[in-house]
C-alpha cells in the first residue's frame, strides 16, 4: 500500500515587513539580511491571526483542493510550537472551524520545528497499518515564529501554516516506507520558555547543531535505505531535489554544502541552484514558519521548478532543535506540480500589504496581550481571532 500527500494547502498573514526596510531601520547593511541570511521578506501576523486561524485557512485550502469532504477525515494532528493553550490543543479549535466528524483523532504535537514531522510520519504509519481504513489524516504544521525587535533572530521571524492531507491515494508525493533516518539529541540550542511569548536561542550554537542533526539523520538514513535509491556518483545525485528546513535561506545553503561534503564532493556549491533553489523561492518572502518551514519548501519546490519532477526521488530534512531530525524520501506523482502551481501560492504572496517598520514594531508590542485580548468583532468574513471572554478563545468563521 502506498502512503503519501493527496493534497496541500498554505495560508500566511495578510501583511509582511521588506527585509531591506527593517535593515535599514536596525543600523545594519541589508545585504545582511537580504543576501547573508537570504530572506526577502518576513510575514506578520495581525491581531486577529493566531496559529489557529492559520492552520483552519490551510487546511481548508487541502480538503477543498484535494475535493476532500470533511466527514473523511478520521485524524487530525495538529504540529506546533506555538501553542495557544497548556491544555486544549489547536487542532480542537480546527476540528470546530472546519466542521469535522467527531468519530476522529484530535491533538497536538511539539517538538520544535519536528512536529510536524512526528506527526506526518504518525500518520503514514496508520495508513500503512490499515487503520485508516479508507479514511484520511490532516496534518497541520502552524507557527508564529518570534525572537523580539532588535535581537540577532529578528530577521529570521515570519508566521505561517501548511496543511497536509495524507491518505493512500497520494496524488502529489508518494513516501518511501522505511526510508528514513532519525537523529536526536538533548541539547540548548533554541527554546521558548513558557512565560515567554519570544523564542530565546544560542544563534550560532543552533546552526551547529542543526549540521550535526543532518549528518547524523543522513547517515542512518543511508543505512535504512540500502542499496535504494540505486545510481552511479555521489549519494546525494540520487535525489531531484533536497529540501531542508528553512529557518532562512542561507541555512539551507549550508545544509547543502555539508551534505555535499560529507558526500565527498569537492565543489560542494555548485549543486546548490540545481539541486535547492526552486525550493526557497516562497520561503524566502515568508521567513521561518517553524514547523511548517520544510513543507513550504516541498511546496515552493513542486510550484516553481521547471523541471518535471514526475517519477523522481527528493530528499527531505526535517529538524527541530532541542533535538530531533529526520532525514526521509519521496516519489513525485504525474500532474503533481500542475496540481501545486493551480493553488496560485506565489499571486497568495503577492498580495499581502507591506507594513513599516514603526507598524510591524506596534503589531509586536500588541501581540504581547494578545491572549488576554476582550472580545470585538475582527473584520473579513475569513476565520478571525475575536479574543477572549471569560478566559475562553473566541473566533470568526
Ligand atoms: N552583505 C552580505 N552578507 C553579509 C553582510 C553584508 N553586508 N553582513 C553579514 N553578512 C553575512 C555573514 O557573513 C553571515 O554569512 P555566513 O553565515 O555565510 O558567514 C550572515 O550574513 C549572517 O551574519 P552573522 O552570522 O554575523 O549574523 P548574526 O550573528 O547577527 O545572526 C543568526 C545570524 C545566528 C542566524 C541569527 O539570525 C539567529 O540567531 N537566528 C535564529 C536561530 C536560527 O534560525 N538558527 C538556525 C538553526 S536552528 C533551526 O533551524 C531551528 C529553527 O527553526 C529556529
Amino acid at each position: 500500500m502506498q502512503a503519501g500527500l493527496e493534497g496541500i494547502g498554505i495560508a500566511v498573514p495578510t501583511t509582511y515587513v521588506e527585509l531591506s526596510e527593517l535593515a535599514v531601520a536596525r543600523g545594519v547593511a541589508p545585504g545582511k539580511y537580504v543576501e547573508g541570511l537570504g530572506v526577502t521578506r518576513m510575514c506578520v501576523p495581525l491581531e486577529d491571526e493566531d496559529t489557529v486561524t492559520l492552520a483552519a485557512r490551510a487546511a481548508r485550502m487541502a480538503l477543498q483542493s484535494a475535493g476532500c469532504p470533511p466527514e473523511q477525515v478520521g485524524m487530525l494532528v495538529v504540529g506546533t510550537e506555538t501553542a495557544v493553550d497548556h491544555s486544549k490543543p489547536v487542532a480542537s479549535y480546527v476540528q470546530g472551524l472546519l466542521g469535522l466528524p467527531t468519530n476522529c483523532r484530535v491533538f497536538e504535537t511539539k517538538h520544535a520545528c519536528y512536529g510536524g514531522t512526528a506527526a506526518l510520519q504518525m500518520a503514514l504509519d496508520w495508513v500503512h497499518a490499515g487503520s485508516a481504513k479508507g479514511r484520511k489524516a490532516l496534518i497541520v504544521c502552524s507557527d508564529i515564529a518570534r525572537y523580539g525587535i532588535g535581537t540577532p533572530g529578528e530577521p529570521t521571524q515570519g508566521a505561517g501554516a501548511v496543511a497536509m492531507l495524507v491518505s493512500d491515494q497520494p496524488r502529489l508525493v508518494v513516501f518511501e516506507k522505511g526510508k528514513t533516518g532519525v537523529y536526536s539529541k538533548d541539547v540548548m540550542d533554541f527554546w521558548r520558555p513558557l512565560y515567554s511569548k519570544d523564542a530565546l536561542v544560542d544563534g550560532h550554537y543552533s546552526v551547529q547543531c542543526y549540521l550535526d542533526a543532518l549528518a547524523g539523520a543522513y547517515r542512518a538514513y543511508q543505512e535504512a535505505a540500502g542499496e535504494e535509491p540505486a545510481g552511479e556518483g555521489l549519494y546525494s545525485d540520487r535525489f531531484a531535489a533536497l529540501v531542508y528546513h528553512v529557518p532562512y535561506g542561507k541555512m539551507s545553503r549550508k545544509a547543502h554544502r555539508h551534505l555535499r561534503t560529507l558526500d565527498g564532493d569537492t565543489d560542494p556549491d555548485a549543486s546548490f541552484d540545481r539541486l535547492v533553489g526552486s525550493s526557497l523561492v516562497l520561503p524566502s518572502q515568508v521567513g521561518n514558519i517553524y514547523t511548517g518551514s520544510m513543507y513550504m519548501a516541498l511546496a515552493s519546490l513542486l510550484s516553481t521548478s521547471r523541471e518535471d519532477l514526475t517519477g523522481r526521488r527528493v530528499g527531505l530534512f526535517s529538524y527541530g532543535s532541542g533535538s530531533c531530525a529526520e532525514f526521509f524520501s519521496g516519489v513525485v506523482r504525474p500532474e503533481a506540480q500542475a496540481r501545486v502551481r493551480s493553488l496560485g501560492l506565489e499571486g497568495l504572496l503577492e498580495r499581502r500589504r507591506k507594513l513599516s517598520i514603526p507598524e510591524y514594531e506596534e503589531v509586536m508590542r500588541a501581540r504581547e496581550r494578545i491572549d488576554e485580548k476582550p472580545v470585538r468583532d475582527a473584520p473579513g468574513t475569513d476565520f478571525r481571532y475575536q479574543g477572549t471572554r471569560d478566559h475562553k478563545r473566541v473566533y470568526a468563521s
